[in-house]
């Protein structure tokens, strides 16, 4: 029995003296205002279930847009206005570059070997420079597209299945299937099976959520060891679904080589000459610990991809004025085409514009995690070395100073300024800014308007009764990527 007391006492005790031994190493410097802390938990009772739009009421409330708070034990700040986004992604990148990582994604080696997590040294620099050069560049991209049309065909095909029985589409869950099919056939030019298709998309969406809900392990530090709510250890038995259905394609693809058959010149081969490369610079040496890291992030990517297909839908069906401008415009480009070539996207500004604004209003990655490698001063204000910075997107990208009726739906707005989201025009950052700006973002460019545009283009669609009625739910659902809580589904009729 006094072990027990003991082992129940002692965590506590030692969240009691870390908040006091912070609160005395706090007091001498000056850090950036915000809402008063209580003892122990901090502000963590300011939080809901959606933190990018609580912190940004808070932000608001306190006028600070950079606010610093107590998240549990945790010192927090948030840069919440365009200035502060730039003073941190721009000025003070070389010392604020580093992820600040929850403790589930601290399981097994998936972090030494993930683009996202990593440090921004050797081995983050390698898998980025991997990215760049061979899956993203602008020579691999067009090399792929017949890849990518492939995949936007049998989204097509899908849709067009459900317009023949009159039946709604579930429209996220069919983007990301496209998205994940895409992805896989950059990846390994080979296509998911429906069943391992399905696998994935489970596993990156409770990964999503997991990775990105309350964890007591992350707002006290000095009890993460005991993994309180078992989030570490679910998120373990994840990664190894998600390497399992990896490994399967690197076993296959080490057969062929084996049995001298061509190759393919597609990401996994590339990876397979060059891991040794990658792995010297830094990353974890465990056997294609690196592909396993690497393809599994960009698997994640996909549901950033269908969340903003899905939204820009959702406010379309909503504003019936933006869909016809769309659709008029696609009409006059793209005529009796069944499918539109990514090359006509620079035909189709309106389309362009209605991408933008959806990613304005609902940025997928709301609320990039950072942490201060070194203490930084941001106007007068003090960002000590170890502090979790977070980025608000959404919050930047509604900035009332930089917007005009910054809630309301209105593509036209981009009509009227060349505003892009490379990470220069601090007020709209939905694919984040600096040396972390998303490196999947000539990729989901595509994918996002090729596919978009396509179901726009082919089809007529409206809402079931019930959703006319009541309204589209656009109740949102907090993960390392936003989806809705309430799936959007609409009904499509063949118009192509
Ligand atoms: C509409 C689609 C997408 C949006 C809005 C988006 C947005 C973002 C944002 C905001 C970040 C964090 C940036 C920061 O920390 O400042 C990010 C990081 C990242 N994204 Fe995307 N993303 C999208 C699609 C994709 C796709 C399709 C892929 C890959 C196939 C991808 C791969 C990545 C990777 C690997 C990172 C981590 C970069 C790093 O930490 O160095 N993203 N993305």
């Amino acid at each position: 029995m006094p072990a027990f007391f003991l082992a129940l006492a002692l965590p506590i005790l030692l969240m009691v003296v870390s908040y006091i031994l912070q609160l005395f190493h706090d007091s001498p410097r000056r850090l950036p205002p915000g809402p008063r802390p209580l003892p122990l938990i901090g502000n963590l009772h300011q939080l809901d279930h959606l933190p990018h739009r609580s912190l940004a009421r808070l932000a608001a409330r306190h006028r600070a847009p950079l606010m610093s708070l107590r998240l549990g034990a945790v010192l927090t700040v948030v840069a919440s206005s365009p200035d502060m986004a730039r003073e941190v992604l721009q000025r003070h990148n070389a010392d604020i570059a580093a992820r600040s990582i929850g403790d589930s994604m601290r399981t097994g080696s998936h972090c030494n070997n993930s683009v996202l997590c990593l440090p921004p040294r050797h081995g983050w620099r390698a898998l980025r420079r991997l990215g760049a050069t061979e899956l993203f560049s602008p020579p691999r991209l067009r090399a792929m597209e017949p890849l990518r049309r492939e995949a936007v065909s049998t989204l097509l095909r899908h849709v067009s299945d459900h317009a023949a029985r009159g039946a709604a589409v579930v429209v996220g869950a069919a983007a990301h299937a496209a998205a994940l099919g895409l992805l896989a056939r950059t990846m390994y030019s080979g296509d998911l099976d429906p069943r391992t298709a399905r696998e994935v998309s489970d596993v990156v969406d409770e990964a999503s959520v997991l990775a990105a809900g309350p964890n007591v392990s992350d707002f006290f530090p000095a009890l993460a060891a005991a993994d309180i709510q078992g989030v570490r250890r679910r998120m373990a038995r994840l990664v190894k679904r998600m390497y399992a259905i990896i490994d399967d394609q690197i076993e296959q693809r080490e057969r062929s080589r084996a049995a001298g058959e061509a190759r393919k010149n597609d990401l996994l081969d590339v990876m397979l000459d060059k891991e040794g490369e990658v792995e010297e610079e830094g990353t974890d040496d465990v056997r294609h610990n690196t592909i396993r890291g690497l393809l599994t992030d960009l698997f994640t990517g996909g549901e950033t991809t269908s969340h903003t297909i899905e939204c820009a839908l959702a406010e379309l069906l909503q504003s019936p004025n933006s869909m016809t401008k769309v659709q008029e415009e696609l009409n006059g480009v793209i005529g009796t085409k069944q499918q539109i070539d990514e090359a006509d996207t620079s035909k189709l500004p309106y389309l362009q514009a209605v991408v933008k604004e959806t990613l304005r209003l609902h940025p997928p990655v709301p609320l990039p995690p950072y942490e201060a490698e070194a203490t930084v001063e941001i106007q007068g204000y003090t960002i000590p070395k170890g502090t979790k910075v977070l980025i608000n997107i959404w919050a930047i990208n509604r900035c009332p100073d930089a917007w005009i009726e910054p809630n309301r739906f209105m593509p036209e707005r981009f009509l009227e300024a060349e505003i892009n989201f490379m990470g220069r025009d601090f007020h709209f950052i939905p694919f984040g800014a600096g040396r972390r700006l998303c490196l999947g973002l000539p990729l989901a460019y595509r994918m996002v308007h090729s596919m978009l545009g396509s179901l726009l283009h082919r089809f007529r669609w409206t809402l079931p009764a019930e959703v006319e009625k009541n309204g589209v739910d656009m109740r949102e659902r907090f993960g390392l990527a936003l989806s809705l809580v309430v799936p959007l589904h609409a009904i499509p009729q063949e118009i192509h």
